[in-house]
């Protein structure tokens, strides 16, 4: 399903976004996105990168409930998101979107009823243009009736995915959805799918909560076809996009409460990647303000898998109440880069990625950080809870291959 033909449109010139941004205000003045539903970023599962059209009611119950067991809502991954292939192929006679009843036979309001019931949200997936990619029916033309359909089934969060789309104008569509879903009055996180192609992180503050900067990830470090590639090369174009090693200026000033940079859903835990990249995978999607949509089948999930994905202290980075994005500070090509983001408490999150095939002995001299970190802070290793003493000596420490060092620095008292 991922090699799926996409239609591409072609890349707008940033001026005539501009102009398009100002004259979509314009007709939409009244209109607006339900605001303060991401104030940080979105938490979850999403069943695409394992289950693709592999869906059905009694996964989504399972699911759930392995959630709970793991202790992953409670950890805070509370929007359980449905992806594409889970209606007809066809609209009723009314031209509403159907649930195939073959995979989910007690209807979706009934699943919503359920997972509410059990502390999760609803989230659901659709598409700007006339087929979904899996080529299900879209939402062009129907924007307004589907939103509705959404609201009355009590979904809480919607991904709009931009595959047969044409000519579309992305802002016009994702503007038309997102007037829609307000006009249906159910409060929808709206999560925008456009792969990042037209400089969403430009125009997309006013109209969803989240949206994608890349086209699909997939469960390798850094393998790379048209349509997938692994997370270190969705990394390294998050950085080569708007390069910043100040913060001032990268792609993460465009992300913060409310809107957010979304680096795709993760594959933590998913067979292509080692134990090592799906801590450095999450530890950056983390790092970076991305939401954390877990895409692996949490049912049977080993427990160091469960480990990275509840770890309290990487989790608390992530929803951080200022929502600063890291930016890549340093890098050393070929041997490894260096990650930091500033904390609303007045500490630091600092990453060190080994993104070469060996082991690296690392040596940081924190004198060298000062454009970023005044004063001297105490190190905590937050990966092996160890005390790795202060900035005034420089750190030397062994990292594995494409595995991370993740440390948090609290001012000295
Ligand atoms: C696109 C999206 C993916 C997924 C598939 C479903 O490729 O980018 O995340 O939703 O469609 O067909």
């Amino acid at each position: 399903m991922k090699s799926l033909p996409h239609a591409r449109i072609a890349r707008f010139a940033t001026k005539a976004m501009a102009g398009l941004a100002a004259f979509t205000l314009a007709i939409s003045a009244s209109a607006q996105k339900f605001e303060n539903l991401a104030l940080t970023p979105p938490m979850g599962w999403n069943s695409w990168n394992t289950f693709e059209s592999a869906i059905d009611e009694d996964l989504i119950k399972e699911t759930a409930q392995a959630m709970i067991d793991s202790g992953m809502r409670d950890a805070g991954y509370v929007y359980i998101v449905i992806d594409d292939c889970w209606s007809l192929r066809e609209r009723d006679a009314e031209g509403n979107l159907v649930a195939d009843p073959e995979k989910f036979p007690s209807g979706m309001k009934a699943l919503a009823d359920y997972l509410h019931e059990r502390g999760f949200k609803l989230g659901m997936y659709a598409d700007a243009g006339k087929t979904t990619c899996a080529g299900y029916p879209g939402s062009q033309g129907h924007e307004y009736q589907d939103a509705r359909t959404f609201a009355a089934w009590g979904v809480d969060y919607l991904k709009y995915d931009w595959c047969a789309t044409g000519t579309r104008d992305p802002i016009e569509a994702y503007t038309t959805m997102r007037d829609a879903l307000y006009a249906a009055g159910r409060p929808i996180v709206f999560s925008i799918c456009e792969w990042g192609d037209n400089d969403p992180w430009l125009w997309a503050q006013d109209i969803g909560h989240l949206w994608r900067i890349s086209g699909d990830i997939y469960d390798c470090w850094d393998c790379e076809q048209e349509w997938s590639r692994g997370f270190k090369v969705i990394l390294d174009r998050y950085h080569e996009l708007k390069p910043s090693v100040v913060g001032r200026d990268g792609l993460g000033v465009y992300s913060g409460p409310d809107g957010w940079n979304d680096l795709d859903m993760l594959e933590v835990g998913n067979p292509g990647l080692s134990v090592a990249e799906s801590r450095s995978h999450f530890t950056l999607w983390a790092l970076i303000g991305s939401p954390l949509m877990a895409g692996n089948d949490v049912r049977s999930m080993s427990p160091e898998i469960t480990e990275i994905l509840t770890h309290p202290d990487v989790i608390a980075i992530n929803q951080d109440p200022d929502g600063v994005a890291a930016w890549r500070f340093g890098i050393v090509p070929g041997k490894h880069q260096t990650w930091i983001k500033p904390l609303s408490d007045g500490d630091w999150a600092v990453c060190v990625l080994n993104t070469s095939d060996q082991e690296q002995r690392i040596e940081i001299e924190w004198h060298r950080m000062e454009r970023a970190l005044s004063g001297e802070f105490e190190i905590h290793d937050v990966w092996n809870d160890v005390e790795l003493g202060d900035t005034d000596t420089p750190l030397t420490a062994k990292i594995g291959s494409h595995d991370v060092l993740l440390m948090r620095l609290s001012p000295k008292r």
